[in-house]
């Protein structure tokens, strides 16, 4: 078999076989076919796709190629929720909570945040003292022991997608819809859980800018877990705006506690509500999601979903008084006020211009060195369909220097829209799509 013949193959549009696809990627693995031929695989493959079969084959090696993690001995029925990505997203820290009130037990590996968005690891590094798992052991015994378990991904589960990732952000490849599924989709199968929540957000912040690419990510993930025999659920969520009112470290820290206290902004309370509701569909718990939903609201207002949180951060070297005091969070020193230029309705926030705002002030980093700042970042005091009055407040900065605080200002007054004309608040949840459930 030879790598150029394969190339070509696809590059053709013909359906490669199992054969095929394993030796191109072990060869890849292996340092026997070289950049210059990957290059070339991944453009046909963004030209051409891959079929179903293709697809499963492909993720397949993906996963073989580095460690698997395997819950043994956790009685939870395990979910893993994934999102896209988006800015403001907190979700993974609500659902902490939520998921261990109902005997769910969070299985994942989460990532720090890179360029205008944000990531759950440093979310949590807040909390002075908090420590990740550094093993597989302690993950599990983590879980077991509070319900949650979350450990920093490693380069040890799926080295192949670190290595073709890599390849495919300098060869304008990263945006294929077969290779971001299985890039996903391999790293989440590496892990083992009995069911799996991809949020796949849509929007001017998020990878998918329409809903038919959204469904198309959504088609390709279904299709590999089918395949593995994963009981899958895609829910397409909204990223035109930021989720929530908070960006930033400690901020969406606060804000996850307080959604769990029941005093949540709408859209951040909606989606946590509707993907614990699927959490407890996957888990045949409830017949559909309006009775999933009702749950969940039962257990916010008991006060057994806060708890549950407190006992996850205390578990991992946090203070929890800190859900009762948020002065035990890292507080910036000053705060900035934009204030509307004129009246009118807010037509749009975008996303991706509120994370670089957060971004430069030092809640984010442009380079994977960087370090960050957790007590810095973005509240906005309105959204989407809400009515502003000429000199109101639209966000505020919080911040400890003024060395980029004329840009964080600019990139908030750049992305709000008002209008004239009265608009209505966005859509928090487009469609639910799920295999095996
Ligand atoms: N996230 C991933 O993990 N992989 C992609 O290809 C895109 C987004």
């Amino acid at each position: 078999m030879r790598a150029v013949d394969i190339i070509q193959n696809k590059r053709d549009g013909k359906i490669l076989s199992k054969e095929e696809i394993s030796f191109f990627l072990d060869g890849y693995l292996n340092e026997k076919i070289p950049d210059y031929q990957m290059s070339a695989f991944l453009m046909a493959v963004y030209f051409k796709g891959m079929c179903k079969e293709e697809l499963e084959i492909f993720t397949e090696k993906m996963v073989n190629s580095g460690e698997s993690i395997k819950f043994t001995g956790v009685e939870n029925f395990l979910i893993d929720k994934h999102s896209t990505g988006g800015v403001g997203d907190k979700t993974t820290i609500a659902l902490a909570g939520l998921f261990a009130s109902f005997n769910i037990g969070t299985a994942k590996l989460s990532g720090r945040g890179l360029g205008h968005t944000g990531g759950t690891i440093d979310k949590f590094e807040s909390i002075k003292g908090f420590t990740f798992p550094k093993s597989k052991e302690e993950l599990i015994k983590m879980t077991n022991i509070t319900g949650t378990g979350i450990m920093e991904a490693s380069n040890k589960i799926v080295p192949l997608d670190k290595k073709i990732y890599a390849l495919r952000d300098v060869t304008a490849t990263v945006q294929s819809i077969p290779l971001i599924a299985s890039s996903i989709m391999s790293k989440k199968l590496a892990i083992y859980s009995d069911g799996l929540i991809l949020d796949v957000k849509v929007g001017s912040g998020a990878f998918m800018k329409n809903i038919d690419s959204a469904r198309q990510l959504a088609k390709s993930m279904l299709d590999i877990g089918e395949g593995f025999k994963r009981k899958v659920a895609a829910v397409l969520t909204n990223m035109d705006e930021p989720l929530g009112l908070a960006v930033g470290n400690s901020n969406e820290v606060i804000e996850a506690i307080e959604t769990l206290k029941g005093r949540g902004p709408k859209d951040f309370t909606e989606l946590v509500e509707t993907l614990t509701a699927v959490a407890l569909m996957i888990k045949g718990d409830v017949k559909d999601l309006e009775e999933g939903k009702k749950k969940v609201r039962e257990v916010i207002e008991s006060g057994k979903a806060i708890k549950h949180l407190k006992d996850f951060i205390e578990y991992a070297g946090g203070d929890p008084n800190l859900t009762e005091d948020y002065s035990l969070l890292p507080r910036a020193k000053y705060e900035y006020l934009i204030k509307s230029g004129k009246s009118g309705w807010v037509q749009g926030i975008e996303a991706e211009k509120i994370g670089k705002a957060g971004m430069v002030l030092g809640a984010g980093r442009e380079t994977k060195e960087e370090v960050i700042d957790h007590s810095v970042g973005v509240i906005l005091c309105k959204k989407t369909g809400d009515p502003v009055k000429k000199g109101e407040v639209l966000g505020k900065l919080q911040y400890n220097n003024e060395k980029n605080l004329d840009t964080s200002i600019n990139f908030i007054k750049e992305a709000f829209t008002i209008s004239d004309k009265k608009t209505l608040e966005k859509k928090v949840i487009f469609e639910i799509h799920t295999v095996n459930i």
